[in-house]
């Protein structure tokens, strides 16, 4: 089968996209709006582009009626974020925060979760999480106008935090100790538990 994207309606080439580009990371993202309410919601489209600075893009899409989703109406007010390991733990909780809730009520509350102050942003991370990035947006590029249009949201590191208890003996994350979950394409999930090592040449 081919597909002309120009040509395909925007549901089926998401369809075809997250089937096809997987496993994909999952940020669990923690903004704050200018009124101080908290908003947690995950994002799978999402990675790390750099290290030297620390940036990582991820991207909050136009809902189907092509409004904004809160995360992106927060970041237009307070251009801050956390990113918050989405681990095997807490997957109910990190799917229970992609409810659709009103701009006033807050996802952390409804998962049931708790939140620590960060350290150089205003947005707080999840106290439960083992690792979290604070972020400043560099910049958001939107992408288009229509239907699931992304919003590349960059950001810069300015903070990680990570649990002792996730480090090998060398001080680096153990995979097997973070055991972060991903997104496939539908409702489809992963653990990260199937390793297997390779050297680089
Ligand atoms: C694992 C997972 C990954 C998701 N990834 C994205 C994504 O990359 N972009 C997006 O716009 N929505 C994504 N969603 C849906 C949002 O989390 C959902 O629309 C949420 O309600 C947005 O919250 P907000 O309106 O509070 O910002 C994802 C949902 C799940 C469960």
């Amino acid at each position: 089968m081919h597909i002309d994207t120009a040509t395909t309606d925007p549901v089926r080439v998401y369809q075809l996209l997250t089937g096809i580009v997987t496993p994909r990371p999952i940020a669990w993202v923690s903004t704050v709006s200018a009124a101080g309410v908290v908003n947690l919601a995950p994002f799978s489209f999402f990675n790390a582009f750099s290290a030297n600075p620390p940036v990582v893009i991820f991207s909050p899409t136009l809902r189907r009626d092509r409004s904004k989703k809160d995360t992106l109406l927060n970041l237009e007010q307070v251009p801050e974020f956390v990113v918050n390991a989405a681990t095997a733990d807490q997957a109910t909780a990190v799917n229970a925060t992609s409810a659709e809730l009103p701009p006033g009520d807050s996802e952390v509350s409804h998962a049931g979760l708790e939140t620590t102050p960060s350290l150089h942003v205003r947005p707080p991370r999840v106290a439960g999480a083992p690792a979290a990035l604070e972020c400043r947006v560099r910049q958001i590029v939107p992408l288009g106008d229509g239907p699931i249009a992304g919003n590349l949201v960059i950001g810069d590191v300015l903070a990680i935090h990570v649990a002792d208890t996730v480090l090998d003996a060398a001080g680096r994350v153990d995979p097997r100790k973070l055991r972060t979950v991903a997104r496939l394409g539908a409702d489809f999930w992963c653990h990260t538990s199937d390793l297997f090592e390779q050297k680089r040449p």
